[in-house]
């Protein structure tokens, strides 16, 4: 049997068509041509006003952050548990994170926490639709209101995924996504903005386009320090055919995950990602979780054990906090207790039925010898 990665794209005819056309013709007057195609396709998918594609979502975030006027000394309120991406671009927008701890059944950030952790330094929110799971944001756009404070989802995980019949991500003031090879749509490296404020819109255009103002007639002389997060028409090629084809590819990642439910079915010391009644999880990534602490990625732990069986599995994210370049937070205790009993699973596109069982029997085997 060949190793089971963690993630891989599902790569088409339709991909190769557009990204050899993109190579042997997107070039001078059609530059810019899948990169349009790409923005138009995913506003419409999205049903929102603006996109904008970016080179990583990463590069998205930290834009929109300065474009929504966030800088020195201000405060971003994140969950405790996400990739590390999200602190990043506060940090590079000149702003402090602020963690706040987690949902024990959606693994997004607990809107009962959030107010306490507001301070007149806040400036907005960042919701993060982690693994596939949906934030609730109604009460998170309820805190927002009530305190001025803008809100910016990160829903790179959670392409496709609904909230109460809403896309994920179009919902706040903003959104930022990802097309990074493992995620639900890929580009190789890429991302995208979006949103359905004509203001915030014209702002994040200009930064993203290294500063120069549409007013501005004389080429090369930009008004503002802007940035260079562009994505290239060939990646666009690659993630316009992606987004055409990103229903089937939803519906594929849910029998992935249908499999592993049935897989782990007869085990009550083990549950999966958990399906909101108002909201409809797009299972980017299957977790599993342990109903106690066991060693996950230690040696001779859980991941140590798939790995040699020729399986690639991932950690749960650490909290943010107990990452070397911050202070500890372990008030954050939900977070702090998942990431000691919980799993990812793999889901490329290409697994097969057979190879999730023998994945399930593989976590079961382990689980029986360390009792
Ligand atoms: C929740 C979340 N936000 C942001 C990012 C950053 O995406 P990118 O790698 O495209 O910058 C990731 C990527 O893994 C992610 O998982």
């Amino acid at each position: 049997m060949e190793r089971i990665r963690i993630a891989k794209p599902w790569i088409s005819n339709l991909e190769i068509s557009y990204v050899q056309d993109a190579v042997s013709n997107g070039w001078g007057e059609k530059c810019y041509t899948y990169i349009k195609k790409l923005e138009k396709r995913f506003s419409e998918y999205l049903g929102i006003k603006h996109a904008v594609a970016t080179s990583s979502c990463t590069g998205a975030t930290h834009m929109a952050l300065v474009a929504m006027g966030v800088g020195a000394g201000d405060e971003v309120i994140i969950p405790e548990t996400t990739w590390i991406s999200c602190a990043s671009a506060v940090i590079y927008a000149g702003a402090n994170p602020v963690f706040v701890d987690i949902k024990e059944d959606t693994w997004c950030i607990d809107p009962d926490k959030i107010e306490r952790a507001i301070s007149p330094k806040t400036k907005a929110i960042m919701p993060v639709h982690i693994y596939g799971n949906v934030a609730e944001m109604n009460e998170i756009m309820d805190i927002a209101t009530k305190h001025n404070i803008q809100v910016i989802e990160d829903p790179a995980e959670a392409l496709g995924a609904e909230y109460y019949g809403r896309k994920v991500g179009s919902i706040g003031g903003c959104g930022v996504f990802s097309f990074h090879g493992t995620k639900m749509a890929t580009s190789g490296e890429g991302g995208m903005f979006v949103t359905n404020d004509d203001e915030l819109f014209n702002k994040f255009s200009v930064l993203h386009d290294q500063g120069r103002v549409s007013e501005e007639k004389r080429m090369f002389f930009p008004h503002h320090i802007g940035y260079k997060y562009k994505i290239s028409n060939l990646q666009a090629a690659l993630a316009y055919a992606q987004i055409e084809r990103i229903r089937e590819l939803i519906q594929k990642k849910k029998e992935i995950f249908n499999w592993y439910s049935q897989s782990f079915s007869n085990f009550d010391n083990v549950k999966l990602n958990y399906q909101q009644k108002y909201a409809k999880c797009c299972y980017w990534m299957p977790i599993l979780i342990f109903d106690k602490p066991i060693n996950i990625d230690q040696s001779g732990g859980l991941i140590e054990h798939l790995d040699n069986h020729g399986i690639d599995s991932r950690p749960f994210f650490y909290p943010l906090s107990s990452l070397p370049m911050f202070p500890k937070q372990q008030q954050n205790s939900v977070a702090y207790d998942l990431c000691k009993r919980a799993i990812n699973l793999p889901s490329p596109f290409c697994i097969t039925k057979e190879e999730v069982n023998y994945v399930s029997k593989m976590v079961m085997s382990f689980l029986n010898n360390s009792n």
